[in-house]
Order: C-alpha cells, then structure tokens, then sequence
C-alpha cells in the first residue's frame, strides 16, 4: 500500500529536478500525476514512465495554469495535491543595476505561478473540502546573499503567501505549507550560468563534490542536497500523516538555516585565541 493511494497530484516544473523526483515518488506511493512544465519532450517522457499525463505550461501564464488543473479535474474528477515547483534561476546583479523587467518575470514566474495555481486548484479543493498545496520556496527567502536579489524576495513572498493561504483555506480542509529547500543538486544553477537546460540537467548530479567543498563553511551536513531530499519532505506534506499541519515552511538544507557547522566555529575560536595569546606576549 503506497502513502498516497488513489491520491490525485499535480506536480509544476516536473520536467527536471526536484519536481520530477517528487512526480516520481507521489506515482510510486500510488497517486495519479499530472506533470506541468514548458519543455514537451521531457514532460511527455516522464508522464509515460509515470503513466500520468503532462500539460505544456508556462505558469507565469494564469491561462495555462487553468487549463492545467482542468486536465487533472477532466481526467480525475478531482484534485488532492498540488506541488509548485516551477522556477527558473532569475537573475543575478546589484541592486544599482537591476532591470525592472526581469525583475518582473522573476515574479511573474516564482510567485505569479504559486498564486496562480493556489487560485484554481483552490476552486477544486473548496468543492470538496480537502487538499494538500506544497509550494516549493527557499532558504534564500530566509537568509540574503545566497541568491540573486529578485528570486531572493520572490520566495521570500512565496513563503508569506503561503500563510496567507493556509489561514484562508486551512479554515475549509485545504492545508498549505512550503518546503524551503537549501542548494540541491539540479540543474538550476547551470542553467542561470547559461548552459543549455538538457544538459544542465545530464550533469547536476557530477557538482557534488563542487557543491560539499563550497558549502564547508556552511552546512552542517557534509554532502549535497538532493531532489530526493525535498520529494520525501513534500511527500510527507502531501500524505494524511501531516493532516494537522498548515501555514508551515519545512526547510530541507542539511541545517545551514540552523547556523554554522562547530567544527567551523570550533576553528575559529581557536584561531581568535592564537591572536590573543599573541597580544598578551
Ligand atoms: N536546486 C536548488 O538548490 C533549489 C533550492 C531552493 C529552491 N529551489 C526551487 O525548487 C524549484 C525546482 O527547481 P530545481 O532545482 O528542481 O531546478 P530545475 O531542475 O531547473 O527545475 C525547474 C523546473 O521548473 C520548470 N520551469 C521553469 N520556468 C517555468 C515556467 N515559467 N513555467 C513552467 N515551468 C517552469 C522547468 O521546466 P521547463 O524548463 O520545462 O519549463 C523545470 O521543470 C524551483 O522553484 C526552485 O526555485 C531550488
């Protein structure tokens, strides 16, 4: 018996990462998945092996993220589980060169297309007073300076929204909460470095060494995030056994949310009493 049996899931940005890996875990757990990105090929692939479906979809577009749920309440007759994680990397550069525009679709697509799907899938959920809305945010909504600034606000909003919703919908059986994942292991950040997206997604996995040394200072747990890491938080969100669970951001990052690895810190003191020592000589 799967986690999610007879469960009906809609999964955004399930053409790479960590929305196909939830996309992929919801379907081995037993739910029927309806999988949404922009990239045809991909989502079609994964919708075969998933025996789901896909629905091209940019969800910066409100229409397209309509016509998404459609499909699933056509098809399903209902909807259990929304998952948003379609993002882009956004754009990097001080805040004395930001471009308006950018800064926009940045919004357009990271907060626009959580709003937008919470808005339809709400519509379904309200009918039959239930469902479970998992949007994917960041710990760089918490913590500056690990992101760009535009998709640093974005998820800063999303993880707001999402209260927002949760208090609203929570009210009528509808849970909502974000997951705030730290670095994993995706293609995002190639992609933002301008590799093409098939290849940035080949490759994710080959930085981890890049990822563990980089993040040393940092991350208390001594190895890369996965999508599987972030899958298994939303599908625990997704499942009954969250059932009192509602308005929460869950952060997945390995602890660099929670501070400093000791072992750094540790060294740091210990450097700092050289210097002391030094001074009383
Ligand atoms: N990786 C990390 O370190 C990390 C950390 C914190 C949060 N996140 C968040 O996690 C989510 C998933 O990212 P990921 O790391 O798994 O990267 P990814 O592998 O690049 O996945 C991003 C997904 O979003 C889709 N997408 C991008 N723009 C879209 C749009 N306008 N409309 C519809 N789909 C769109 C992409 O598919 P198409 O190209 O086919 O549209 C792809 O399926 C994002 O929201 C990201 O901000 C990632």
């Amino acid at each position: 018996m799967g986690t999610l049996d007879g469960k009906i899931a809609i999964v955004t940005g399930a053409t790479s990462g960590i929305g196909a890996r939830t996309a992929e875990l919801f379907a081995a757990e037993g739910a029927k998945v309806v999988i949404a990105g922009r990239r045809k090929d991909e989502g079609e692939a994964l919708a075969e092996r998933l025996r789901g479906s896909f629905v091209r979809t940019d969800v910066a577009v409100e229409a397209d993220v309509e016509a998404l749920i459609a499909h699933a309440v056509e098809r399903y007759d209902r909807l259990d589980i929304l998952v948003n994680s379609a993002g882009d990397p956004g754009p990097g550069g001080g805040i004395a060169e930001v471009d308006l525009a950018t800064f926009e679709r940045t919004f357009a697509v990271h907060l626009g297309g959580v709003l937008a799907g919470m808005k339809h899938a709400a519509r379904v959920m309200l009918r039959q007073g239930s469902g479970s809305i998992i949007n994917i945010a960041s710990t760089t909504g918490r913590l500056a300076g690990w992101s760009g600034l535009g998709y640093s606000a974005a998820k800063a909003a999303v993880i707001h929204l999402t209260r927002g919703a949760a208090v609203e919908l929570g009210e009528k059986g509808i849970r909502v909460n974000s997951i705030s994942p730290g670095p994993i292991l995706t293609g995002i950040f190639a992609k933002g470095a301008g590799m093409d997206p098939a290849q940035a997604d080949r490759t994710a996995a080959r930085l981890a060494d890049a990822f563990t040394a980089a993040l040393e200072n940092y991350q208390p747990i001594r190895r890369a995030g996965t999508p599987d890491d972030v899958a298994q938080a939303a599908l625990w969100l997704a499942g009954d056994a969250s059932a009192f669970v509602n308005g929460h951001d869950l952060i997945v990052d390995g602890g660099i949310s929670a501070g400093r690895p000791a072992s750094v810190a540790l060294a740091e003191r210990v450097g700092l009493a050289e210097a002391f020592a030094q001074l009383r000589n």
